[in-house]
């Protein structure tokens, strides 16, 4: 998404500073292309009609993109009433999106059921609520596939087994029975077993568990095996997750299944991440070099408020310099500017030396980067800004103002 020019990085031809100058730091920058490339790749995945890809919203709601996404043809999910009014905004019909929220209170799912959207529910109270609420229609169910069927990247993000997300295998019928009560129908099984693996092994397994199940149940018109595909953040040390090697094996155990039974069910996926996160970069401005306790510190703009995911996960992120790229190699401590000391982007990380007004390039931030951003110690929450296909840098969300911050105070 980006090119090492001499002493600078640009972005189809437009310099880091250009950016820079132009819409400030920090700054969330968006590759059109990666998407589409992205989508495209999903979509192909699988060689069947019946095969859908619903894009994950959570990892990233701007509009600019949702409707990128959505030319594409990709469906989406969402998971909050937020979620969804944003999704309509970008142009998605009810039929393109899929209900997937957690703890639903009784005006969420009216909110949803009238207007026909589908819904998967992931507990028996839900269950219960949906059916008063919304007699004789279908929905789907999300199923907790058990301890030991997880994969993620942290153990926050680990969905099966001791967690809160899914029905139970052992309460499966019991929810099926209650549907039946209100003469409502459980008509598709989802799965998702947790977010970022590199290794398809979970994944497949946890597919097949699901196709086993589904084996029993005639009704299950829609199989979902939810999103999780990763991306290898550090290229250094870790492989792509084998997206030819899975989407072989993938298609043939579909495929197997299907000739098995005589069935053709829509299956369906929920990837979030792999749709946006290598879409998108942060561009920080070095504020403050210093050393403390012989330690090197290059101090950014950009904080753990902005970007959470090295300091709320652990998570690697590779950053580089995007200004004055050669000369003497430093090891620096990369801090944001919030008033903690756990405000890490980067620890131990080489690179040319940084004096104050560089800039610095964090990648791989289209996926939970903006979308888990907020307002802590009271600073505006950057701009973004999307680099087309036809290598135009434009604006899709405005950095905000104080006013902003002001806005909803009553005093
Ligand atoms: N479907 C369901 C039901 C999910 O809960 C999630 C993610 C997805 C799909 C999409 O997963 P993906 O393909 O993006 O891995 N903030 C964390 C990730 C949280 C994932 C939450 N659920 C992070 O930054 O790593």
């Amino acid at each position: 998404m980006f090119e090492v020019k001499g002493n600078s990085v640009s972005f189809s031809g437009i310099p880091a500073t250009k950016l820079a100058e132009d819409f400030g730091t920090p700054l969330y920058i968006y590759d059109e292309k990666t998407i589409r490339k992205n989508c495209q790749a999903l979509k192909s995945m699988v060689d069947l009609p019946n095969f859908e890809v619903f894009y994950s919203a959570k990892a990233n709601t701007n509009i600019a993109l949702l409707k990128i996404i959505k030319s594409e043809g990709l469906k989406i999910d969402a998971m909050s009433l937020g979620e969804l009014a944003l999704e309509k905004e970008a142009g998605f019909e009810a039929s393109e999106i899929l209900f997937l929220g957690n703890n639903l209170k009784e005006s969420d799912i009216k909110a949803v059921t009238g207007e026909g959207i589908k819904c998967c529910l992931d507990s028996l109270d839900q269950v219960e609520r949906f059916c008063k609420i919304a007699p004789n229609t279908n929905f789907y169910i999300r199923l907790n596939p058990g301890v030991g069927t997880g994969a993620g990247h942290h153990e926050k993000v680990v969905t099966a087994g001791k967690v809160k997300f899914g029905i139970d295998l052992s309460l499966l019928d019991e929810a099926i029975i209650l549907a039946k009560a209100q003469g409502c129908k459980v008509t598709g099984f989802m799965v998702h077993i947790g977010s970022l693996f590199l290794d398809s092994t979970p994944y497949l397994n946890a597919i097949e568990q699901l196709l086993e199940i589904a084996k029993s149940y005639p009704d299950i018109e829609y199989i979902d095996f939810g999103g999780g595909i990763g991306v290898a953040y550090d290229r250094e040390t870790e492989q792509p997750f084998p997206f030819a090697d899975f989407s072989e094996k993938f298609s043939k155990i579909l495929k197997d299944w299907m000739s098995d039974t005589g069935r053709a069910p829509t299956f369906a996926m929920e990837p979030g991440r792999f749709v946006v996160a290598e879409s998108g970069a942060c561009l920080a401005e070095v504020q403050s070099v210093k050393t403390n306790s012989g330690v090197h510190f290059a101090g950014t703009n950009l904080g753990f408020n902005f970007l959470l995911r090295p300091e709320f996960y652990q998570a690697y992120h590779e950053i580089i310099k995007a200004t004055g790229l050669q000369g003497e190699k430093v090891t620096y401590n990369v801090t944001g500017n919030v008033c903690e000391s756990g405000d890490n982007l980067g620890k131990d990380r080489e690179l040319a030396k940084c004096k104050v007004g560089d800039l610095l390039l964090v990648r791989d931030t289209g996926a939970y980067g903006y979308a888990m951003a907020s307002n802590y110690n009271s600073m505006c929450r950057p701009a973004e800004v999307l680099i087309t296909a036809t290598g135009e840098a434009k604006l899709i969300r405005k950095r905000e103002e104080t006013a902003d911050l002001l806005k909803n105070q009553i005093y």
